[in-house]
């Protein structure tokens, strides 16, 4: 059966036998299914790409995998992914492609659609970028008054900033030796609380912003983009005086500031000089947006040959997901454990827990990426679904979650799925002999951490040999599922694996789900809403039209301008 337009996937038989299966399941402890199957971690192991998952802490047996393994077939798993990699218009409300993987295939590739290669296209944009990151990597990129850029700031929000942030954070490690430093900072808040921070301690000479916005419509983008333009004419301006050079506007709009948009007219209109735009394509997402020009910031800070090894890592994965059958391949693994936690298990939460502080954004990255993607509940056909969707999935470095939320985790009343993620070697390059034996056993305690995490998770009480009965309070019950994901390295290329290997798990899940994880409609009404009350704010009308509540803190706010 394939979801076509009246039968949703949880009318299927395989569905069925899911949730009879999830009934024979419910009252089994994760402590008995590591006591009847002897071998579990090498069943449930897979690696490619450089990346080691294990799934043997998921609450399933062989048998429920096959039945899940099933499913996708049903929900036509294989022909969807050959459709997004084929560019495809899969998402279907936009209508539109979404070819993130296109923007990591090598050069000498060739990917034909709607009679276009796109490969070509893509690589120009690389050989852009390239020369900028050359430039600036030089010392060769000079402000108004002839100073080398040091500093660039990173303006944009959503897939924007997230993805950047967080890959820059995660390979600071991989800066290129022996070139002019970057510092590269990332500003998105509305308010301009990160920005205002960067104005009062940057220097404008030596200063370029990156406007990123895919629209470059968005008005968080636009309103520090704004403020950071004025502040660098007018400290520029004085600078001219001081310095009796010639500062024009046009200079500074060229030297300091590059933009990065599916819209080359709209970065125009607001002053971004040709040479300085870096296009994307409609047919990238924002939030998948990372491997093209909007990951300029990441090139500034591993160059332009760590940039492609990331690009690589994800090429690598894109593989992977095409050509591993169904219960080998990991993306559609990982997918199947969130499925079956999701919809059999009634797990409707999801923790991301990295084991390394280079990952501290991780969280927020997948955040952004799982439930902007897959946070929706109508079908390709319009029909409402009957079953859940995406979780909630939150996360933060392990290490510390354990010192903070980690008490809902193994006492709380809720059932959380759970994805450890570490690398297994770390700081064997440091040249100092006893800082790197330091932080060698620092990395091997943290390993500890998180080994114990999931097995205190899994057995509760039982991980313990102690003898006697213990208070409630000190009770842990256990049968938390969870997934660890285990890299060689964190390196460019096994980032770009593990970026890859959740989109991927994003998309099989949104297939089976029967939903479109490229669009985002569900953000629209409150940017429609947020204007118009602005437009009250300033203009003081149409109060009237308003509910009770907004009306009451529209006043306190006037009240507190007043005063
Ligand atoms: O409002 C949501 C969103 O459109 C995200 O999908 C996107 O990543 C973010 O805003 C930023 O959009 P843009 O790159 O167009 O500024």
């Amino acid at each position: 059966m394939s979801t076509s337009e009246s039968a949703t996937i949880d009318q299927g038989p395989t569905w069925r036998a899911l949730q009879s299966h999830a009934e024979d399941m419910r009252d089994v402890h994760l402590r008995e299914l590591f006591v009847e199957q002897s071998g579990r971690f090498a069943c449930f192991r897979r690696q490619a790409a450089g990346l080691m998952l294990d799934l043997s802490k998921q609450r399933w047996r062989p048998k429920t995998l096959d039945l899940l393994l099933n499913l996708a077939r049903e929900a036509e798993v294989p022909r969807a992914i050959e459709g997004l990699l084929a560019g495809a218009r899969v998402n279907r409300s936009e209508d539109r492609p979404a070819l993130h993987t296109a923007l990591r295939l090598p050069a000498d590739a060739s990917l034909v659609v709607e009679g276009e290669d796109l490969v070509p296209g893509v690589h120009r944009t690389l050989s852009r970028m390239a020369t900028m990151v050359e430039k600036f990597h030089a010392g060769q990129w000079r402000g108004a008054t002839g100073h080398a850029i040091r500093d660039v700031v990173n303006l944009g929000v959503g897939g924007s900033d997230l993805g950047p942030l967080m890959v820059t954070h995660a390979l600071a490690d991989y800066r290129p030796p022996g070139v002019h430093e970057i510092n590269v900072h990332f500003a998105s808040t509305m308010d301009g609380s990160q920005l205002a921070d960067y104005l009062s301690r940057l220097n404008p000479e030596t200063t370029l912003f990156v406007l990123s916005s895919k629209s470059f419509t968005t008005i968080d983008t636009l309103s520090n983009a704004r403020t950071a333009r004025d502040w660098l004419l007018s400290r520029l301006e004085n600078a001219e005086r001081e310095l009796a050079v010639d500062v024009d506007r046009d200079l500074v709009m060229r030297q300091h500031f590059i933009g990065v948009s599916a819209s080359p007219e709209k970065m125009s209109e607001w002053g971004i000089a040709e040479a300085n735009q870096l296009e994307f394509w409609e047919w990238v997402g924002g939030r998948y947006s990372l491997w093209g020009a909007i990951g300029l910031p990441i090139a500034l800070v591993v160059g332009m040959a760590g940039f492609r090894e990331l690009l690589a890592g994800a090429h690598a994965m894109d593989r992977h997901f095409r050509e591993a059958p169904l219960e080998d391949n990991l993306p559609v693994l990982l997918a199947l454990a969130g499925i079956w936690n999701v919809n059999f298990l009634d797990i409707r939460a999801h923790s991301i827990l990295p084991y390394d502080g280079r990952l501290e954004y991780f969280a927020s990255y997948l955040e952004q990426l799982e439930m902007e993607s897959n946070g929706k509940s109508v079908t390709h056909d319009g029909q409402v679904t009957s079953y859940s969707t995406c979780p909630v999935l939150w996360g933060q470095l392990g290490p510390n979650a354990q010192h903070a939320f980690y008490q809902l985790l193994h006492q709380g009343t809720q059932a959380v799925e759970c994805d450890f993620i570490a690398p297994l070697r770390r700081y064997d390059d440091i040249p100092d002999e006893a800082t790197r034996a330091h932080l060698i056993d620092q990395h091997r305690l943290t390993l500890a951490n998180c080994f114990a995490q999931s097995r205190v998770l899994m057995l509760g009480d039982d991980a313990i040999d102690e003898p006697g009965e213990r208070p409630s309070h000190k009770r842990y019950r256990g049968n938390q599922p969870s997934t660890t994901l285990l890299l060689d390295r964190l390196t460019p290329r096994t980032l770009g694996a593990l970026i890859a290997l959740y989109e991927h798990k994003v998309f099989v899940q949104a297939t089976i789900w029967d939903i479109n994880p490229f669009d985002q409609w569900g953000v629209e009404l409150g940017k429609q809403i947020a204007g118009e009350t602005e437009r009250i704010l300033a203009s003081h009308q149409g109060l009237d039209a308003m509910d009770d509540s907004s009306r009451g803190l529209i006043e306190s706010l006037w009240r507190a301008e007043d005063t």
